[in-house]
């Protein structure tokens, strides 16, 4: 396991959530959607690449027998802002049609991309849609009446990294959850 004191760590400002932090509140989300699908085959989908984690750990909490979806959709580039601009880039392998999904995402920011994939998979059929994710940051939220689930850890409006998040692709392999450093983008810049 990678250490915090770890070259890659010395980017970050501050951890902001641990992996013990982290471990349990999966733990519980898995617990709590055992009991609400009980009887149900639900249909996990992961938002590539940044749930990757986080869908990893959560599908492995849940006692169900479940499937595993995974879908890309860019909405960011490698900048640190949404430009609004949603595009499928990679689609899921089943038909939805009847089946109870749950979206699995990273972090809910503008709620942009969120929005138009759940409106899409209610085009679809699906007989339910439900939407969990590791962080939210609602200081940012432009579509206001979309509605999440269930999120984990609710955040301030920080550029972070870690347990799947990326800056530029990299960063995703941190244990935890942390803050990158301003150094970092001034470089790129
Ligand atoms: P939204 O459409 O603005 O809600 O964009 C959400 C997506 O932006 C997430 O799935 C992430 O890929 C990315 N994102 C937003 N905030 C952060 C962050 O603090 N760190 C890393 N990626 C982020
Ligand atoms: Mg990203």
């Amino acid at each position: 396991m990678i250490d915090v004191n770890g070259t890659v760590y010395q980017d970050l400002t501050k951890i902001l959530v641990t992996r013990e932090e982290i471990a349990a509140k999966v733990a519980e989300l898995g617990r709590i959607i055992t009991e609400q699908y009980q009887g149900k085959k639900p249909v996990l989908i992961c938002i590539l690449k940044g749930a990757a984690v986080f869908f990893a750990d959560l599908a492995r909490a849940i006692d169900l027998p479940v499937t595993m979806e995974f879908m890309a959709i860019s909405s960011y580039g490698s900048a640190t802002k949404t430009t609004g601009q949603v595009k499928v880039v990679k689609d899921l392998d089943q038909d939805i049609l009847d089946k109870d999904v749950i979206i699995v995402e990273d972090i809910v920011d503008s709620g942009v991309t969120l929005n138009y994939l759940k409106g899409m998979l209610e085009h679809r059929g699906a007989a339910s849609i439900r939407i969990v994710t590791l962080l939210d940051k609602p200081a940012r939220r432009r579509v206001r009446d979309l509605k999440v689930d269930y999120s984990c850890f609710n955040i301030p409006d920080e550029f972070v990294v870690g347990y799947g998040l990326d800056y530029d692709q990299m960063y995703r392999n941190l244990p935890d959850i942390g803050v990158l450093s301003p150094k970092v983008y001034e470089r790129n810049e």
